[in-house]
């Protein structure tokens, strides 16, 4: 038996710290959490991709009243992606919220099916995705690589026998 250790890398900032182009990225995120369709959760996020072709592309929350049929933001935002532009690469995924209920503080923590999303895209374009994860507050949380959000993520090769 033996114990074992992973590290996992991420950065904390303040809005004004980030470059023009994740602070454009996340202008986006902003303007897309306004398109949220949310009556059920009045919990509204924004996800806003920016793709190695220049474009962006913006995803929002959007519910249903049968509560599982609904789907987040990010994977919105990545499936709209890939389905506009299937030969691009994701550079970063910048989310944000806010709450019809309530003040939020914190940035939003990716739920782990829009992790294992995100895993999947990075491992297919083989070009590590920044995710920028953004408060009403304008803290910010950066990761460079959804692998250091989802650790022993699971694989194609996983389906496989060896
Ligand atoms: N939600 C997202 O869009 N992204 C996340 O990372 C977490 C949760 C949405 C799903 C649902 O519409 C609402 O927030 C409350 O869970």
């Amino acid at each position: 038996m033996q114990e074992k250790k992973i590290e996992l890398n991420f950065t904390s900032a303040h809005l004004s710290e980030l470059d023009n182009k994740d602070q454009e990225l996340i202008s986006n995120s902003k303007v897309a959490f306004e398109t949220a369709y949310a009556p059920y959760s009045g919990f509204l996020v924004g996800a806003s991709i920016l793709l190695d072709n220049g474009e962006i592309v913006n995803g929002s929350n959007q519910e249903n009243v049968a509560y599982p049929s609904g789907l987040c933001a990010e994977r919105v935002a990545i499936f709209y992606a890939g389905a506009k532009f299937p030969e691009a690469k994701i550079r970063t995924i910048a989310v944000s919220v806010t709450s019809k209920n309530f003040k939020v503080t914190d940035v939003i923590s990716p739920c782990g099916a829009c992790r294992q999303v995100m895993a999947e895209y990075e491992d297919k374009q083989a070009q590590p995705i920044k995710v920028i994860l953004h408060s009403p507050t304008d803290d910010v949380l950066i990761a460079n690589t959804v692998q250091d959000l989802l650790p022993f993520m699971f694989k194609s090769p996983h389906l496989k026998q060896h």
